[in-house]
């Protein structure tokens, strides 16, 4: 008999398993990415989605309050007594017809779901309590990850509110945003700066934390992306159970868009929803590994047999002219993404799309999404931008219900969002102009005024 949760290879023709404690995150057989599995026979499956809707309404049970954990049926792998919550999960998934009219869609059709409503601004709670959990499962004192800011702010909040987690982040020097550097310091986790980027920050963090036996919550750790099926379970709810045409999501290391079609799959195999969505995942131009490879390298799943010589070819290109992630989008600037053979499954299971959009694309639909009411960072706005560009190219119709995602809150990166909207070019070029952005569409430009009450009336009227 196999156990109820444990951890399996992706790839059908390895067939690799481990057990649910096994911190390794890689398969035994032939180091490949795993999946959390449930035998679902023996589990307890709600018969309804339905059946989740009475759960918030008991918010003195901070299991069911969460956002995450109230779900906790569809990846029930930690006893009630190990979950680790600090209240994630309380987002908001928005209707926005300004925003969906900037993008070509007609009204009622686009809803944002705001991820940056969540404790430490970001998705990543989603998915770091579902790690933690895990982690507090197996006996761990330390945690550690390599991050563009997102991740180690999230780490450093859980190790923050648990104490008895030591936290310990690697980032690029000079590579995360200032808002989501003073998160990690401000909540006391060990932050080291390595000489490199992003991809050079997670080899060796998994270097590391196999050497000392620390605990790993980069998205490769799949109880990570267990947590983030939540945020397409909210999603469901918001819509009152009816599936999207598509979900845009913005790629980085390609976490989300694994979890995303991991959950719509199980949904569908427990028989929980009729059909799945399609995906479209947006890449920054200066870091689009996955579109590059999906799109103009024809890479596929292939039942897990993909052809990973294009993927070596692809990288020994890169190394061969040094070609660096560079993007303004900086959460997202990630050359060698550790989730793409999932990514690859989850466009084949989601009918999938990938897109490469240009920075000035991605500010201006930021702007865009400020100006209707949410606000995001760079890397979020992506998605909107993606979605405008599948719009234009007729591949989203103008009357398909869509779910952008946003991911990360918008004053985890202030700085770019001031450059956008300054008069000053010496601000806008240390910022956005050096990164050769010339222009900018939807600048809400500080009016100067002297001090003197006449002439702060006239700014008024001629203004407002
Ligand atoms: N959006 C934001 C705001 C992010 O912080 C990230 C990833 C992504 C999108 C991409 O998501 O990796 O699931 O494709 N940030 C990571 C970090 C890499 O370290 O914070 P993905």
């Amino acid at each position: 008999m196999t156990d109820l949760v444990f951890q399996k290879c992706i790839n059908p023709k390895c067939g690799g398993t481990t057990s649910l404690a096994d911190t390794t995150f890689r398969c035994p057989r032939c180091g490949g990415l795993l999946d959390v599995a449930y035998d679902w026979n023996r589990l307890p499956v709600p018969k309804s989605l339905k059946h989740f809707e009475g759960k918030w309404a008991n918010r003195t049970n901070p299991l069911d309050f969460s956002g995450v954990w109230r779900f906790r049926e569809l990846f029930p792998f930690a006893p009630d007594s190990a979950i680790v919550t600090i209240g994630e999960g309380q987002t908001l998934c928005q209707r926005a017809d300004a925003v969906a009219t900037y993008a070509g869609l007609n009204p009622g059709r686009l809803f944002l779901q705001y991820e940056g409503m969540n404790p430490s601004g970001s998705f990543k709670d989603n998915g770091m309590s579902a790690a933690f959990t895990h982690a507090r499962m197996t006996g761990a004192t330390r945690a550690a990850c390599a991050s563009t800011g997102n991740t180690s702010a999230s780490l450093a909040i859980y190790c923050a509110a648990m104490q008895s987690m030591r936290g310990i982040i690697f980032i690029g020097s000079g590579k995360i945003s200032y808002g989501k550097l003073s998160q990690a310091l401000e909540h006391g986790a060990l932050t080291l700066q390595i000489n490199g980027d992003f991809d050079d920050a997670l080899r060796r963090v998994r270097e590391v934390s196999q050497q000392l036996g620390i605990y790993l919550v980069n998205s490769v750790n799949p109880f990570r992306l267990e947590g983030q099926k939540s945020i397409m379970y909210r999603v469901l709810e918001a819509l009152r159970w009816e599936v999207p045409d598509w979900v845009v999501v913005p790629g980085g290391n390609l976490g989300n868009v694994s979890s995303f079609a991991k959950a719509f799959s199980e949904l569908l195999d427990l028989g929980l929803i009729a059909r799945v969505p399609r995906l479209a995942v947006i890449n920054a131009a200066g870091a689009n590994t996955f579109y590059e490879l999906h799109e103009k390298h024809n890479l596929r799943w292939a039942g897990g047999q993909f052809d990973q010589s294009k993927i070596d070819g692809y990288y020994a290109a890169l190394d061969a002219t040094s070609r660096k992630a560079d993007t303004l989008a900086s959460a997202i600037e990630i050359n060698r993404p550790v989730n793409l053979p999932k990514a690859l499954r989850s466009l084949d299971r989601c009918n999938g799309v990938v897109r490469s959009v240009p920075d000035v694309e991605i500010l201006d639909a930021k702007a865009k999404i400020g100006a209707g009411g949410l606000g995001c960072e760079p890397a979020s706005a992506a998605s909107v931008a993606g979605l405008r560009m599948l719009v234009r190219e007729g591949v989203i119709d103008k009357d398909e219900r869509v779910v952008c995602i946003l991911t990360g809150h918008v004053l985890k990166d202030s700085d770019e969002t001031v450059a956008y909207h300054s008069a000053d070019q010496a601000t806008f070029d240390a910022k956005i102009g050096k990164r050769g952005v010339k222009s900018v569409a939807f600048a809400n430009r500080a009016v100067p005024v002297p001090n003197d009450l006449a002439a702060i009336v006239k700014a008024i009227e001629q203004n407002a």
